[in-house]
């Protein structure tokens, strides 16, 4: 038997092609280090018997694709005996060293399926990658008839480039309950990221439960309930009741944290301290440095003039640092991950400028600005990180005034702060606005829920994390962030991260060299039909056109619209009716007729749609045409 199965494996490779992609029907993302396509299919039996090696964590893993493998399929799936098992999940006695501690080499005969790692969260990544070969429907939470559950033999070489593939998500905006956290950690797992960072604290709420400081969830967590553009919102009134929002209790968090656990994930807690702070100053005014924080509300969304609500911690008293010292005790020991990020963004230096305390305290430590004020505080606070045996971690803005010794830097306006950072020798978690920001939209502003920036699929695509000039080992690796001021609910969250969270994990995990952007579109295409099985939302605005208008010099409103992706038609109307593949077909600017009032357009692939049907007003097109850059 073995010497057939080695046979097999010999004439698999002398066929081989290399190939993912249309061709062969193989999706994977992300793309692999190497794929080699074999000859034939291996057939999931009615009874699945799955092998794996003893290790701790391996539970998880098997646990994992007995599910995988049976709800769509109806197949009986067991594990624990080795004898005519059909997959095997080994642990290498001997570490495979190119292969790491998340790498994995997977095999699939017609007889068998082999997935073997140096560690169990290996096999997990394996497991992933083992899933994307099978059909769209297993993803599918019902039984699904009818369909031939085969997987394409293959060699599968595979390891992350990175070791920190993080998505961000913003739980204080928009709160998400313990269970939809979960679901996102479902989702992200299945493209390889590792890193969870949970955005917990801000104005708009204070999200984890601090034993001793109850006002924080009684007060801090909750505020009134808007929908619109953020930013914009009324004021609320006094008796408007004060209902919306949430938090986890603790429990809720060692719950989270062991999902996550479960599914190799580590949870990045955030306290977005000393700007950003509107809930805990709320809930305990003295934390502030102005007097009248007592009159304050936790923000609903309205706009927080910069001279009107201090939203800042007071860098100048001794008991923010001993409130920090309490929460941080409880964060440190709620999450095991080796990091715990400060915040340090966007501080409001306002009303530190005015406070007799804080000049008190520039005369006393010899500082000479506010950035060597927040500085200061940074210092104090990794000091206190560090007292708890994490590694202290900011954003960008930590880097003014002076890094504090052993920072940890998240960069986010732009790469440049985190080069800066890595030539001091910091490690450095690159997570750029240009590349990596999921709340913009992803595309034309006529079409897309309003954001005041975009980021298209195809630039997410681009995320370069490692520059040149910078020490490789310094660069931990990249993270693409959700904040949720215009996101309002779970399936709005998938809408945002995906597909552009599948564009960032490629960045993240596969060499930088195999990176092809035609190729990850046509994987992307089939893991829209995929999710659409696993009933997850994403995006499809890849396939929707954008506008740009301008005026001739006839003063006729004229519109162009192109395309992100290549190959497709676009069909549209002016009439109000709904534009299918019998319209006239776009080929160039076209006129808006004298007295149209909507738009109509549709994008096909042949006589296939793919896009949306997309309805723009007159009145849109006309305030672009007076809007440069849109
Ligand atoms: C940030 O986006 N303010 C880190």
């Amino acid at each position: 038997m073995k010497k057939i199965y080695g046979l097999l494996i010999l004439s698999m490779f002398s066929i081989a092609v290399f190939a993912q992609g249309p061709a062969t029907g193989i999706a994977i993302i992300p793309e692999p280090v190497s794929l080699t396509v074999g000859q034939g299919h291996f057939n999931l039996p009615q009874h699945v018997s799955i092998w794996a090696s003893r290790d701790s964590n391996m539970a998880e893993v098997i646990t994992f694709l007995k599910e995988k493998l049976s709800v769509a399929t109806g197949r009986q799936v067991t594990s624990g005996s080795s004898s005519g098992s059909t997959i095997r999940l080994l642990i290498n006695r001997r570490a495979d060293t190119s292969l790491g501690d998340e790498g994995y080499r997977l095999s699939v005969t017609p007889a068998h399926i082999e997935i073997r790692a140096n560690q169990p969260a290996g096999l997990f990544y394996g497991v992933q990658t083992l899933v994307q070969l099978f059909p769209k429907e297993i993803e599918s939470p019902e039984p699904v008839a009818h369909v031939s559950w085969t997987a394409p033999c293959v060699e599968i070489l595979d390891y992350p480039r990175f070791q920190w593939r993080g998505l961000m998500l913003d739980v204080a905006r928009h709160f998400f309950t313990k269970q939809e956290v979960e679901q996102y950690i479902d989702q992200m797992v299945r493209y390889k990221f590792n890193v969870l960072h949970m955005h917990l604290t801000d104005d708009q709420g204070w999200r984890i439960q601090i034993m001793g400081l109850p006002r924080l969830t009684q007060v801090g967590a909750w505020n009134v309930k808007k929908v619109g553009y953020f930013g914009t919102f009324s004021i609320p009134a006094a008796d408007e009741p004060r209902n919306f929002g949430g938090f986890y209790t603790q429990q809720d968090i060692r719950d989270i944290v062991e999902y996550a656990r479960e599914r190799f994930v580590n949870i990045l807690p955030e306290v977005d301290v000393p700007g950003h702070s509107l809930a805990a100053v709320v809930s305990y005014p003295e934390l502030s440095c102005t007097p009248g924080a007592d009159h304050y509300q936790v923000s609903s969304g309205e706009r927080i003039r910069e001279d009107s609500i201090d939203n800042t911690l007071d860098p100048s008293n001794p008991k923010v640092y001993a409130f920090l010292d309490k929460v941080l005790t409880q964060v440190a020991e709620l999450f095991p991950f080796g990091y715990i990020h400060m915040g340090g963004d966007e501080c409001n230096k306002y009303f530190w400028n005015k406070s007799d305390s804080v000049k008190a305290l520039m005369q006393r430590e010899g500082l000479q600005n506010m950035d060597q004020v927040q500085s200061y505080f940074e210092k104090k606070v990794e000091q206190i990180v560090e007292s708890k045996g994490k590694k202290f971690m900011g954003w960008d803005e930590i880097l003014q005034g002076g890094l504090a010794p052993d920072a940890v830097v998240m960069s986010w306006r732009g790469m440049e702060g985190g080069i800066q950072a890595a030539r001091m020798g910091h490690e450095v978690v690159m997570s750029p606005t240009t590349f990596a920001y999921l709340d913009y939209m992803q595309g034309d502003q006529a079409i897309e829920p309003r954001v005041y920036s975009t980021l298209t699929l195809s630039k997410a695509y681009e995320f370069e994390p490692l520059p040149d000039s910078v020490n490789p080992k310094l660069i931990l690796g990249g993270q693409a962030n959700l904040w949720t001021e215009q996101v309002y609910n779970m399936r709005h969250a998938e809408y945002m991260t995906w597909p552009r969270g599948w564009a960032i994990s490629e960045c993240l995990w596969s060499p930088r060299e195999l990176r092809n952007w035609d190729d990850f579109l046509s994987r992307a295409e089939v893991h829209f039909g995929r999710y659409d099985e696993a009933e997850i939302k994403y995006a499809p605005s890849v396939f929707d056109p954008k506008f740009s208008v301008t005026r001739t010099a006839g003063g006729d409103l004229q519109v162009e619209m192109s395309m992100e992706v290549k190959g497709l038609d676009l069909y549209y109307t002016f009439d109000n009716s709904f534009p299918d593949q019998f319209y006239p077909k776009y080929s160039g600017p076209v006129i808006v007729p004298k007295d149209a009032v909507m738009l109509k357009v549709i994008s096909y692939r042949g006589n296939t749609p793919v896009g949306r049907l997309i309805s723009v007003p007159v009145t849109e097109l006309q305030r672009k045409s007076t809007r440069r850059g849109e």
